[in-house]
């Protein structure tokens, strides 16, 4: 390792920058490097400009510094950052308030006092164990609930837990409804939604019998842009409600907007018990997290579910401008109209580029399938098509989780449609040169 060297006699600066300053990161970062950011735009210290297709982390709702993001910590900078949660605060009760307002059907409760998405669903679990007093929880193949020791486990793909050898028990997975490549080798129209049927068998065998809560992501995110087919997240509730089990959605990639309505509970018309957010809450990017709850889920004391950094008052007062922009008239249309725009172009570009195979999401939350010629999954190339699509000047993930040939389309939610235009043409350019 290179140590950088003083002169005779001086003591090297603590502060100093090292010249090799990845070697210092606990594992290395990529070698591109940001220097600012504008709208849907990243712009490189290489002097250009890159279409960010993927939002950041999914989180950049407003895009890049958003002007009105940008004022609103300005000005609320000045007043107070932080003040102890357990104190009230102008930012954090007008977004307590905002969300009481906007929350899916029968969530009348907000708890801010997480740090992260992962927290925020490890706090639902502890909700949902401590109503019902079980243990167990059921979640999906492929699904993604963070990255803490128990959402690794509670997240559906073995590749996050292997390195462990300790987890968290009593989690079930069960198989998703990954319609095109169905587990139960079903077709849509004569499945009957087998999979959630099932979901009993894996409660009476598989379970200790004692269920807390299903937790999912209503359109799994990083596992494949997977949209549940019609009528599953109702026969889901159905199931819960009669075998005494909480739903839990994971909102934290479909909150805010993202699938063209406030939630996508309220894209499918299903509500849950709890609901969890994180990411798109913070505009571009403040960290916020928290969940909502059904009235008659209080009663856990705050030291089992609170953290330092929840309820932040510089990320609270982001979090109400950015659900005021949200709930702007137009704002919501337009995410449903540029992603329906989207949804055709990719249509088209999937008939002249055969290796893009099904096309599928909701609002401004799109994932394309990319294929071998025998139309199975090809994540070598997937993977290939998001590195040179730097070359073509857009930012683009791929599913980790899935089968890990799902390409992500899922831009701020103020793109106007001359960059949509501008984004699939770059596709476009991108699908023709990579073969
Ligand atoms: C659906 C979903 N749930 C939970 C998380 C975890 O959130 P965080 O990274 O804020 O802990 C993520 C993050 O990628 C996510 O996409």
């Amino acid at each position: 390792m290179h140590v950088s060297m003083a002169p005779a006699g001086t003591t090297p600066s603590r502060t100093e920058p090292a010249d090799d300053v990845v070697n210092h990161f606990y594992y290395p970062p990529d070698d591109f490097e940001a220097d600012r950011g504008e709208g849907v735009y990243l712009y490189g210290k290489d002097g250009r400009r890159y279409l960010d297709a993927s939002s950041g982390t999914f989180n950049l709702t407003l895009g890049y510094s958003h002007p009105e993001v940008v004022e609103t910590i300005r000005e609320q900078a000045g007043e107070l950052i932080h003040v102890t949660s357990k104190f009230q605060s102008k930012p954090v009760n007008a977004l307590v308030a905002a969300l009481s307002q906007v929350a899916p059907a029968g969530l009348t409760r907000v708890h801010l006092k997480s740090s992260s998405g992962s927290d925020a669903n490890e706090a639902a679990i502890k909700i949902a164990q401590h109503h019902t007093g079980n243990p167990d929880v059921i979640s999906l193949f492929r699904g993604h609930l963070g990255q803490t020791m128990a959402m690794i486990n509670a997240s559906g793909a073995a590749f996050r837990r292997a390195p462990f050898p300790a987890q968290l028990p009593g989690v079930v997975h069960v198989p998703d409804p990954y319609c095109v490549r169905c587990f139960y080798r079903q077709q849509r129209e004569t499945c009957g939604l087998l999979c959630v049927e099932r979901v009993n068998d894996f409660i009476d065998y598989a379970s200790s019998g004692r269920v807390a809560a299903v937790i999912l992501e209503p359109i799994s995110g990083n596992g494949g842009n997977v949209v549940p087919p019609d009528g599953y997240l109702q026969a889901l509730r159905e199931l819960c409600d009669e075998r005494g089990i909480l739903l839990v959605f994971d909102e934290i990639q479909t909150g805010f907007g993202r699938t063209g309505h406030m939630f996508a509970s309220d894209t499918f018309g299903v509500s849950p018990d709890i609901l969890t957010f994180g990411k798109g809450l913070g505009g571009s990017g403040m960290p916020i997290a928290g969940l909502l709850t059904a009235e008659h889920l209080t009663g856990l004391e705050g030291h089992h579910i609170n953290s330092t950094f929840g309820a932040n008052v510089l990320a609270s007062s982001v979090a109400v401008k950015t659900l005021e922009i949200i709930r702007r008239p137009g704002f919501l249309e337009n995410v449903r109209a540029v992603g329906a725009h989207i949804m055709d172009r990719l249509g088209e570009l999937a008939a002249r580029h055969a290796f893009i195979g099904d096309v599928r999401g909701r609002g401004l939350m799109i994932g394309m399938e990319v294929n071998d010629a025998d139309g199975h999954p090809d994540p070598g190339f997937t993977n290939h098509l998001a590195a040179r699509g730097m070359d073509h000047g857009l930012l683009l993930r791929t599913s980790l989780y899935g089968f890990g040939n799902v390409l992500k389309v899922r831009p701020p939610l103020i793109m106007t449609m001359e960059e949509a235009d501008e984004l699939c043409d770059r596709l476009d350019r991108l699908f023709a040169d990579a073969l």
